[in-house]
């Protein structure tokens, strides 16, 4: 059978297609703004036919109304990462959180998480019999590999990226045609406190590097301080708008890369559509799986490898969390371990922790004496490399846990310093 006359007789409505899902089964939904809200949603209207069908998503940037309350009978999410529609549903129990390096998250697929179904978002075949996961190639990959029943929305909005995150349409069961706008992720907002952060984090970065960016508003943020630099190369779990600023500008080449020069290199992408029409069949990007994005022993294989993310709270140590405030999660550990472990083993490499030097207004310090009751350890104390606030830099790495709680106070908030230096003089029995 030729591949059109396989696309066509597997077309359907996405009321038909999630009547493949059965009670029982474990599901797993395409990653971030490559989620396929028209298929979830149909899901979603048919609850009352499941019970006990388990949802597996990282970050989930739509409405995920499979954990509102009242669906517990039928849904039971299990989350690899929380954003702002999955937290509360977690906290109060419509959920559960399943710790993970992102790096590791496909081979799961074959271990303690076997798929049976997979909701993912395509674009429409190509002549070759080809649809691109667009924007999202990370675990979906492997997701659609392993996967019993794959259930695709064909959007012609999802740009073709180039790469590997192509699938034969004959992997995938049914095809649903919605060209719903793809998700977008909004540009931070920047002001003073991001700006002189971002120009801390600008003094780390030098002409050749390559670079990671986290999740959240400062990594990008930090982008736009970076206009200076030359050669800049990216090898990233994710990027947004901010990077392709950097591209135009002449500022990343991927010319010094020592891995995939000249590509940048990229597990998914959450921007605006101005992102998505620039990865548009644009051979300079490779969307890749995580597997091989996210793996240490990848990253470290670029020299000058720089990794830039965020954090909840930093003690006095250099524990970092990321994830959690006390006891609520917030969010996961994603890639920033895989790309903080890659970067320390990459030749030249360093890795970068940057944040508001407070919390909640001014109200709280994010460097403290010891982490919140309940608090996660992200990052630990052996991994961490710079700290950066609006008041600076701090270099823990190699440093014993005096210099490190000097470092740190000094790049703490002005009105939390007189305590942390108190703490300083109990703990090592010296005036600060
Ligand atoms: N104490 C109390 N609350 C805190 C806090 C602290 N020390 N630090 C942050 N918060 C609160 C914020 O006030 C905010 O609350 P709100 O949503 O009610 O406004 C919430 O936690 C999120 O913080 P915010 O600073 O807005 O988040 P962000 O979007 O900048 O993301 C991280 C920051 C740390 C959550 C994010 O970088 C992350 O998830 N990191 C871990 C994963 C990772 O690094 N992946 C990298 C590879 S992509």
């Amino acid at each position: 059978m030729s591949w059109k006359t396989y696309y066509e007789q597997h077309t359907m409505s996405a009321q038909e297609a999630v009547k493949q899902i059965r009670s029982g089964d474990r599901v797993v939904v395409g990653h971030a703004c490559g989620e396929p809200g028209h298929v979830i949603d149909a899901m979603v209207a048919n609850a009352q036919a499941y019970a006990n069908v388990e949802i597996v998503h990282l970050v989930a940037m739509g409405k995920a109304a499979y954990c509102a309350p009242g669906m517990e009978r039928h849904f039971r999410h299990n989350a690899l990462f929380l954003g702002g529609p999955t937290r509360d549903a977690i906290a109060q129990g419509r959920g559960d959180f399943t710790p993970s390096f992102f790096f590791e998250i496909p081979g799961l697929f074959s271990s303690t998480l076997p798929v049976d179904v997979a909701l993912i978002q395509v674009t429409p075949p190509d002549e070759n019999g080809q649809c691109s996961l667009g924007i999202s190639v990370d675990y979906t990959y492997e997701a659609v590999m392993k996967a019993r029943t794959v259930i695709a929305q064909v959007n012609r909005n999802m740009p073709f990226t180039c790469g590997q995150s192509t699938v034969p349409v004959e992997k995938i069961s049914c095809f649903v045609p919605c060209d719903e706008p793809i998700l977008e992720l909004a540009p931070p907002k920047i002001g003073p406190v991001e700006e002189a952060i971002g120009k801390n984090v600008a003094s780390l970065v030098r002409d050749g590097d390559t670079l990671q960016l986290g999740i959240g508003a400062i990594p990008d943020a930090v982008l736009r301080f970076l206009g200076d630099k030359k050669d800049l190369g990216i090898h990233s779990e994710m990027f947004s708008d901010g990077v392709v600023d950097l591209i135009e500008a002449g500022v990343v080449t991927n010319r010094a890369k020592t891995l995939h020069p000249g590509k940048s290199v990229v597990a998914f992408l959450m921007g605006t559509k101005r992102l998505y029409d620039y990865v548009d069949h644009n051979s300079d990007v490779e969307l890749r799986p995580v597997d091989y994005v996210n793996h240490p022993a990848v990253i470290a294989r670029n020299d000058n490898m720089v990794s830039i993310n965020s954090c909840v709270q930093v003690d006095l140590m250099g524990q970092v969390c990321s994830e959690s405030v006390g006891y609520k999660q917030i969010s996961g550990t994603g890639g920033q371990v895989d790309f903080i472990r890659g970067a320390a083993m990459s030749k030249g490499g360093r890795s970068i922790l940057a944040f508001p030097s407070t919390a909640a207004k001014g109200t709280i310090s994010k460097i403290v004496p010891i982490l919140d009751e309940g608090a996660v350890v992200t990052t630990s104390r052996n991994d961490v490399d710079y700290i950066v606030t609006e008041y600076g830099v701090a270099h823990l790495k190699g440093y014993t846990l005096r210099q490190r709680a000097r470092a740190l106070i000094q790049v703490a908030h002005p009105d939390f310093r007189p305590a942390l230096q108190e703490e300083f003089t109990r703990r090592f029995h010296e005036a600060y």
